[in-house]
């Protein structure tokens, strides 16, 4: 089960994320924590916008799996499928990040 799972994760080419229906998804499901913009809204939950492709998928699969544990985490990943991770990951990646003055200097 984990290693078909793993398998088809591994199998989703990215060239075939849409980009629009992640957006769609984020607003219905995400937002409400991680905000439509990747700005977490709540202290618990951490910022998405910007992330790196590779990280997010890993973690959203490894939530999926089990592997990664978390109560609200893991009821929201539950009844999404490869394409919805795929899409999701597209788009919250895709958010254009910029960074200000950096601290300590
Ligand atoms: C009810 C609030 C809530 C909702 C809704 C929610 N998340 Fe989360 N998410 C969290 C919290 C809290 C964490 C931190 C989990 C932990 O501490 O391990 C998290 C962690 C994550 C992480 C790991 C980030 C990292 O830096 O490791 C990803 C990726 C993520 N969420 C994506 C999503 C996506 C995509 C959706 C929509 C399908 C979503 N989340 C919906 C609360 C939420």
């Amino acid at each position: 089960m984990a290693l078909a799972m793993a398998a088809a994760f591994a199998a989703v080419p990215a060239a075939a994320a849409d980009v629009k229906a992640g957006r769609a998804l984020a607003e219905a499901k995400c937002a409400v924590c991680h905000g439509l913009d990747g700005i977490a809204k709540i202290a618990e939950a951490p910022n998405l916008a910007g992330q790196n492709d590779n990280y997010l998928t890993k973690q959203l699969e490894a939530f999926k799996s089990g592997e990664r544990q978390n109560q609200m985490m893991s009821i929201v990943i539950e009844p999404l499928s490869e394409d919805d991770i795929a899409n999701l990951v597209t788009y919250f990646s895709g958010i254009p990040i910029s960074v200000g003055t950096l601290p300590g200097g």
